[in-house]
């Protein structure tokens, strides 16, 4: 094993989703089995004992791939030479609240870190941020970093992305990894816009499938409209009314298969992810918004050239809508 170790910082160590992707990333579900990795857990003091315990049961867990686990409240100590960054740290919603609640609460944390990640990160610095609103908050840290390229700062949607996957799977009864080519346009919130219209499974067309299954072309359009599309967008409120709060190991999970796809490449189609829009579909420049994308030597790209609906189009409008209305609102609080 002579590869040289790979800096992690994770934002909100101490938390529950800290504490979910800690073991996995040590154990080499990011970057491989031939990878070794550093650490850096970074915390508000609150936080730190939670995190100083992680680090304690990181050791005792033998991770033959972890080289050291260091735990800050500092920011521009935890991101100096960060190649890897999962931005976390922020405070979850509760039940009755929307996403948007949490701009101003949240906002505050991502401008300053993003100047950490411009003022130490590894020159190849790659960053996901989890923490809620996703988008706006990835926009926020990309503002305050003018000397990372913006395609190196992107926001979470793959929890969307594979949530869309598990609810196609159940009701078309087959496997998650026979789909391909779903996509999650536009924000991390109810008015995302999770599209099946190119998605295919062994080559069928989904859509072509789901009218098969549920008796034809209009009751497979309702399912999609009335069902689908809302138990995706709201899936988030509905695991803190089960759980009693909000996702935590799938949450983890989905942004271990985001960072993995981004270092390792998208192997079959596409997947989804937030990134900051180049103008492609109509997305104005700049806004943090989920589009259809492949992994190509190391760098997100938009799928180009797919065709949309009317529906399409007025859906993704209204969530990239939404995007415009939070960046305005940050903005008004001179977050950006
Ligand atoms: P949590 O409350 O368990 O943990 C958050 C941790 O962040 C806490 O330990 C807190 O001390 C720490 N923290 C707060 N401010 C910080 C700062 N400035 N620097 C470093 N650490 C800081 O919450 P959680 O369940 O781990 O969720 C974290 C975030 O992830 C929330 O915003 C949640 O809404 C979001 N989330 C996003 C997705 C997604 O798909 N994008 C999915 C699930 C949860
Ligand atoms: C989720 O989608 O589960 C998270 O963003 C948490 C939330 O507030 O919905």
């Amino acid at each position: 094993m002579s590869a040289r170790p790979v800096t992690i910082t994770i934002t909100g160590a101490g938390g529950q989703i800290g504490y979910a992707l800690l073991f996995r990333i040590a154990s080499g579900a990011i970057l491989g089995p031939d990878v070794p990795v550093r650490l850096n857990l970074l915390e508000i003091p609150q936080g730190l004992r939670a995190a100083e315990g992680a680090a304690l049961e990181l050791q005792d867990a033998a991770f033959p791939l972890l080289r050291q686990v260091e735990v800050y409240d500092d920011a521009t100590k935890a991101f100096s030479g960060a190649n890897l960054a999962l931005l976390v740290g922020a405070r979850p919603r509760t039940a009755g609240m929307e996403r948007g609640d949490l701009l101003a609460a949240n906002g505050g944390i991502f401008g300053p870190q993003g100047a950490a990640i411009n003022a130490g990160a590894a020159d190849d610095v790659r960053v996901v941020v989890v923490g809620n609103p996703a988008n706006t908050n990835a926009l926020i840290a990309a503002s305050h970093a003018p000397d990372v390229p913006a395609g190196r700062f992107t926001a979470l949607t793959r929890l969307d992305h594979n949530r869309a996957l598990g609810q196609l799977a159940a009701t078309l009864g087959s496997t998650v990894g026979s789909l391909r080519d779903v996509t999650i346009w536009g924000n991390h919130s109810a008015t995302q816009f999770p599209d099946v219209s190119h998605a295919t499974i062994d080559g069928e067309s989904v859509p072509n499938l789901l009218s098969a299954r549920l008796g034809g072309a209009d009751a497979a359009r309702e399912w999609l409209v009335d069902s689908f599309i809302p138990r995706v967008a709201k899936r988030g409120a509905e695991i803190i009314e089960v759980r009693g709060s909000s996702s935590v190991a799938s949450a983890a999970s989905a942004a271990i298969d985001h960072m993995r796809d981004w270092v390792q490449g998208t192997q079959h189609g596409w997947t989804s992810a937030a990134v900051v829009s180049d103008g492609s579909y109509g997305v104005p420049e700049g806004l943090v918004s989920s589009f259809p994308v492949e992994s190509v030597e190391g760098e997100w790209r938009i799928v180009q050239g797919l065709d949309l609906s009317a529906f399409a189009e007025h859906r993704i409008a209204a969530s990239v809508g939404e995007l415009a209305e939070e960046r305005d609102a940050v903005r008004e609080l001179g977050l950006i």
